[in-house]
């Protein structure tokens, strides 16, 4: 790749989208990072967004704490580092902003969309992969861990946040890739890696 570019991962908890960020940034010589908690102001605002004890947050007042999240961590990490001419590979981006908090919380998708242009100064990934992993697998994860806010949030929710993920793909196929989380950790580095080259070659 030429120009430094911004890649993000998206997904459902548990699908490995944490481990396949490492690999790729490690793959491209990216620069590493994620969204929430990619900063230290992020790290404690991302303490607000998962404690269990935090029973009564509006979604409004979620949108926002994660856009804040966000405009510190482009402000910090990501539009320095594509500036210095480094690609960016994060863990999460403004796309679970309104997978979370629009599709998931059903507040009003495009006001999400809206609200998160400001809060970037309309720094946007520019390759979005979706990792899909089988239902049984993230039950699997997910019951092996302490689940916390939004882990915890219910089967209806999780599934309109998937579903939303497969509609702002949909939406916007030049930009985002689909590849199945399934096989073992190099079987989807592998996939991954295809699809970049194929999305390149077209
Ligand atoms: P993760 O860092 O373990 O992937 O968990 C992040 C959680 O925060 C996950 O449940 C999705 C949620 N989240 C939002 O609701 N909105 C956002 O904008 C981001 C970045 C994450």
């Amino acid at each position: 790749m030429n120009r430094p570019v911004y890649i993000a991962l998206e997904g459902a908890e548990g699908c490995g989208k944490s481990t396949q960020a490492a690999l790729l940034a490690e793959r491209l010589g990216a620069v590493l990072t994620r969204e929430t908690g990619g900063t230290p102001v992020g790290a404690r605002l991302r303490q607000i967004l998962h404690d269990n004890d935090v029973d009564d947050l509006a979604p409004r007042a979620e949108a926002l704490i994660a856009a804040a999240d966000r405009a510190q961590h482009i402000h910090q990490v990501v539009k320095p580092a594509l500036d210095a001419g480094r690609s960016v590979v994060s863990d999460r981006s403004v796309y679970s902003s309104l997978a979370y908090q629009g599709y998931g919380r059903q507040l009003d998708v495009d006001e999400v969309r809206k609200l998160n242009r400001w809060a970037t100064g309309e720094v946007w990934p520019d390759v979005v992969i979706l990792l899909e992993a089988d239902d049984d697998i993230v039950a699997e994860r997910m019951s092996a861990r302490d689940l916390d806010r939004f882990e915890a949030a219910g089967d209806e929710f999780h599934q309109r946040v998937i579903d939303g993920f497969r509609a702002l793909a949909a939406d916007e196929p030049e930009r985002w890739i689909t590849v199945a989380a399934t096989g073992t950790i190099a079987d989807v580095a592998a996939a991954i890696d295809d699809a970049l080259r194929e999305r390149e070659s077209r």
